[in-house]
C-alpha cells in the first residue's frame, strides 16, 4: 500500500475494488443513511466510490477508505470513509474544504471516526497547509456533531438550509462547524 495515512488503529487509504460492495451495503442501510434524504442504489454508491477513488488518484487526498490495521478476519477490511473534500459550489461558504465521515454500523461506538478525522485534520493543516476546514450536517444529526466537537471544531452558529433540499424537509437545516489551522495547532 502506498500513499496512505496510518493512525493507532486504522489506515486511511485509496479505495480498492473489494470496498465497493461493502460501501453499497452501507449506503442501503437505513440506520447509516438516517440523516440523508434517501438510500443509495448500488449503482449510485459505485459512482460515489469511483469519484472518491479518482479524486485521491488526482490530488493525493480526499474521502479516504478507512480500514482496521488489526483485523484477523479480513486484512485491511473496509469500515467506511473519512476525509476531506472541496465543498459543493452551491454552498454559501464555498470554496473551502470540508471534513466528513460515514462508517458501517458495526463499527460505530469505538472512536474510529474521531481517530480518522483527527488524522485527516492533521493532513489538511500539515500537508496541505489549509487555513481552515469546515464540517456540516443536519441539525438533528447529533452523532456527527459530537465528532466535530471532539476534534476541536467550533459551531459557527451560522445554520443554513441545504440548497439541495426543500426548506421544510426535516433534514434541510444544517449546522456549520469550522476549525482553523491556528486552533488545530494550539489544541491541548
Ligand atoms: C457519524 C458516525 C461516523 C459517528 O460514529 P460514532 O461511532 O458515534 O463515532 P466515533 O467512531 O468517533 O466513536 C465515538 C464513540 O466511541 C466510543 N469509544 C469507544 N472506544 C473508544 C476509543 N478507544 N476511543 C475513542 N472513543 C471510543 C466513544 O465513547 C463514543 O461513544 P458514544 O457514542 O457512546 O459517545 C456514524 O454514526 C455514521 O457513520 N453515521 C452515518 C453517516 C453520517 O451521518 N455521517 C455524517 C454526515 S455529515
Amino acid at each position: 500500500m502506498t500513499g496512505y495515512i496510518e493512525t493507532e488503529r486504522l489506515y486511511l487509504r485509496q479505495w480498492q475494488a473489494s470496498d465497493f460492495a461493502i460501501f453499497a451495503e452501507m449506503n442501503a442501510d437505513p440506520e447509516v443513511m438516517k440523516y440523508f434524504p434517501k438510500l443509495l442504489s448500488a449503482t449510485m454508491s459505485d459512482v460515489i466510490a469511483n469519484k472518491c477513488q479518482q479524486l485521491i488518484k488526482d490530488n493525493g487526498w480526499g474521502f479516504w477508505a478507512v480500514s482496521l490495521k488489526d483485523c484477523s478476519e479480513q486484512i485491511h477490511a473496509f469500515i467506511g470513509f473519512v476525509g476531506l473534500n472541496q465543498t459543493h459550489a452551491d454552498l454559501h461558504f464555498a470554496p473551502c474544504v470540508e471534513i466528513a465521515w460515514r462508517l458501517r454500523k458495526d463499527f460505530w461506538g469505538q472512536g474510529y471516526a474521531t481517530e480518522a478525522a483527527r488524522a485527516s485534520l492533521d493532513f489538511a493543516f500539515s500537508e496541505l497547509a489549509l487555513d481552515k476546514i469546515v464540517a456540516f450536517t443536519a441539525v438533528i444529526n447529533q452523532r456527527s456533531q459530537l465528532i466535530m466537537e471532539r476534534i476541536g471544531m467550533t459551531d459557527t452558529q451560522d445554520n443554513f438550509y441545504h440548497p439541495a433540499l426543500n426548506a421544510n424537509h426535516p433534514l434541510a437545516e444544517h449546522v456549520l462547524y469550522k476549525i482553523t489551522r491556528q486552533q488545530w495547532s494550539s489544541r491541548d
